[in-house]
């Protein structure tokens, strides 16, 4: 793929997801890896994103707000996130901020889950320890039961769950080359939230940088 100073970087990442999206064998191509920070230790883990918007430039992906990697947010808005497409020889390396996705659209990706999802996500205080799962499951059941007996078929959010939005400051595509002689491409622009959480950037500025 051509990358260039005169290339915009979001709407390279719009092909890539594509790519990847398209590339069959892959069970989550949408999984990337989200470090956060909120001292001195930075923690990574597995996520999904679920959204992509090449005007703003952002990725939202949904989580609890209560886990270790919400109150790190909490504290700590940074966060880097790294996907890699094995079969496409790809890596994509984004940094940037992140702020909570506004309500609605945690409302509508949470309604439009099955609704095993939604009472886990419910149920799960994610990250603190339990001395059992058979409680969490316990809880599970008696819940699918109030659910059955009231012919429920949807629950609401809860407050704890809900989305981040990634915005990028940072974009670096990185591609396999043959004898480790790979090519990266490093946009880079400074990013501002007004008090709306309204993003403010600047143009991008582009590199090339050595394997
Ligand atoms: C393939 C895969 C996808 C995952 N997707 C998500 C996700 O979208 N949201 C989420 O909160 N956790 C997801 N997880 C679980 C996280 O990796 C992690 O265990 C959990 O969010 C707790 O992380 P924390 O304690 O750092 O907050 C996923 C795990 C895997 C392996």
């Amino acid at each position: 793929m051509l990358i260039n100073a005169q290339s915009n970087p979001l709407i390279i990442i719009k092909a890539w997801l594509l790519d990847a999206a398209k590339t069959s064998d892959m069970r989550y191509p949408n999984a990337f890896c989200l470090s956060t920070s909120a001292d001195s230790l930075p923690d990574s883990r597995i996520v999904l994103y679920k959204l992509f918007n090449d005007e703003h430039g952002y990725l939202s992906f949904f989580t609890n707000y209560e886990s270790k990697k919400g109150l790190d947010l909490e504290t700590n808005n940074a966060a880097a996130a790294v996907f890699y497409w094995d079969k496409l020889g790809r890596q994509l390396r984004l940094k940037g901020k992140c702020v909570k996705s506004p309500v609605s659209e945690s409302d509508d990706y949470f309604a439009s889950r099955p609704i095993l999802n939604q009472l886990n996500a419910k149920l799960s205080q994610q990250s603190q320890p339990i001395e059992s799962l058979n409680i969490l499951n316990d809880k599970l059941i008696a819940e699918q039961d109030t659910i059955q007996k009231n012919n429920v078929s949807f629950i609401d959010r809860p407050n704890h769950w809900g989305g981040f939005r990634l915005y990028f400051s940072s974009v670096e595509f990185w591609e396999a080359g043959e004898g480790r002689f790979h090519q990266r491409y490093l946009f880079q622009r400074t990013l501002s939230f007004d008090s709306k959480d309204n993003l403010e950037a600047t143009n991008w500025k582009f590199c090339i940088l050595q394997p």
